[in-house]
């Protein structure tokens, strides 16, 4: 492979047009900026309208820019504001308790599995925050069905210093030695394997240091070794843009994108969740607990489900978050497959549960009688 500035420059000096992009508002530094009102209401379109955003979304991460933002991707910002409550609530009883260490990212206040703390704790709340369409789209754009969301709380303090520049999960999380073991196809899938997000818990202007990218650089096929390189990390120096973001905005990014935090000169602490999104074809950074998830949500769900409070949709975008959607790995002796190729999964158990009013007693024994198929 060719490492050299000659060859990563013209990847990253590319332009992205607005006309490439129909579905969105406006472009800033390259980044893809998009209405969360206009895209609910393609989403109000059906199928249609859910397909034509897919792809372009698609289409930024893989062949444009790679970084989109979402603003107003929460239509009731009271949602964003009681889960920031959540979390400091989350941060303050881990300090209490003495847990939660480990931050690799300096000396900032971080929840490690906030996307199962959030369930536990308040599953109504959690359902409001995590049914949202926008986020869904997202997630099905980039990683097809069965994806698994993890999440990570990060509250940077004002003094903070910028990360060095990075890539992420999987090969950004291994030395440069291991990376090389690995040919050259696959330090190119890894991209494919993970969908990076984040949710302003309040308003990011730049003085707090938004997230700084290099777009485009995403394209760059030995990307993974290079950008542990003096003179790559001299070049995203160079070249990095951010964007402002408000409170409720969210931004997805290729988790091959050149990118890392920014130093926050501001007054003010940054809060983000920090989701990384997986496909059903690869291993989440975090272990969850989907039965203790689904345990969490299942009865405020029945309930809303049963009072029309929810649209399918959104029900369906609960169901993705809390239960797992693969079939595999399976014992095929104890767990054959039913219909198809594939056996039975915890999503669709839980849909039949709903559909059927099932009590959560019968769905969680349900549960418990495919895991020991699986794993007997
Ligand atoms: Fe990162």
């Amino acid at each position: 492979m060719d490492i050299s500035i000659e060859a990563f420059h013209p990847i990253c000096q590319q332009a992205a047009s607005l006309e490439d992009y129909p579905c969105a508002v406006a472009i800033e530094h390259n980044v893809v900026i998009y209405s969360g009102d206009q895209l609910r209401n393609r989403l109000e379109g059906g199928v249609a309208g859910a397909g034509a955003v897919k792809a372009e979304f698609a289409a930024c991460l893989k062949d444009g820019p790679g970084v989109f933002a979402i603003s107003g991707a929460y239509t009731d910002t009271s949602v964003i504001d009681k889960t920031t409550d959540l979390f400091l609530n989350i941060i303050g009883d881990e300090q209490a308790a003495g847990v939660g260490k480990g931050d690799h990212f300096g000396a900032n206040e971080r929840i490690w599995n906030s996307k199962q703390k959030a369930c536990e704790r308040d599953p109504a709340l959690f359902i409001d925050y995590y049914s949202n369409p926008v986020l869904a789209l997202a997630c099905q754009a980039w990683l097809g069905p069965f994806y698994q969301v993890t999440a990570q709380v990060n509250n940077v303090k004002p003094g903070s210093q910028a990360q060095s520049v990075h890539r992420d999960y999987h090969l950004g999380f291994q030395s440069a030695d291991t990376v090389g073991k690995f040919p050259a196809h696959a330090q190119v899938m890894s991209q494919y394997l993970t969908l990076q997000g984040a949710i302003a818990h309040g308003d990011m202007p730049l003085e707090s240091g938004p997230t700084l990218f290099l777009p485009f650089s995403q394209q760059y096929e030995p990307g993974y070794i290079a950008y542990r390189r003096p003179e790559f990390a001299a070049y995203f120096d160079r070249h990095k843009v951010q964007v402002p973001l408000k409170n409720g905005d969210m931004l997805f990014f290729n988790p091959a994108l050149f990118h890392g935090a920014g130093t926050n000169a501001g007054t003010r602490d940054r809060l983000a969740n920090l989701l990384q999104i997986s496909s059903a074809f690869g291993r989440t950074m975090e272990s969850l607990n989907t039965h203790a998830m689904v345990t969490a949500v299942y009865p405020t769900l029945k309930e809303r489900q049963g009072e029309g409070f929810m649209t399918p949709d959104e029900i369906d975008n609960i169901i993705a978050a809390v239960a797992d959607g693969y079939a595999f790995p399976t014992n095929l002796d104890s767990d054959p497959p039913i219909n198809g190729n594939a056996p039975e999964t915890d999503q669709q158990l839980m849909r039949q549960a709903l559909d059927a009013k099932w009590p959560l007693d019968r769905l969680m024994q349900a549960l418990a009688a495919r895991a020991d198929r699986r794993c007997p």
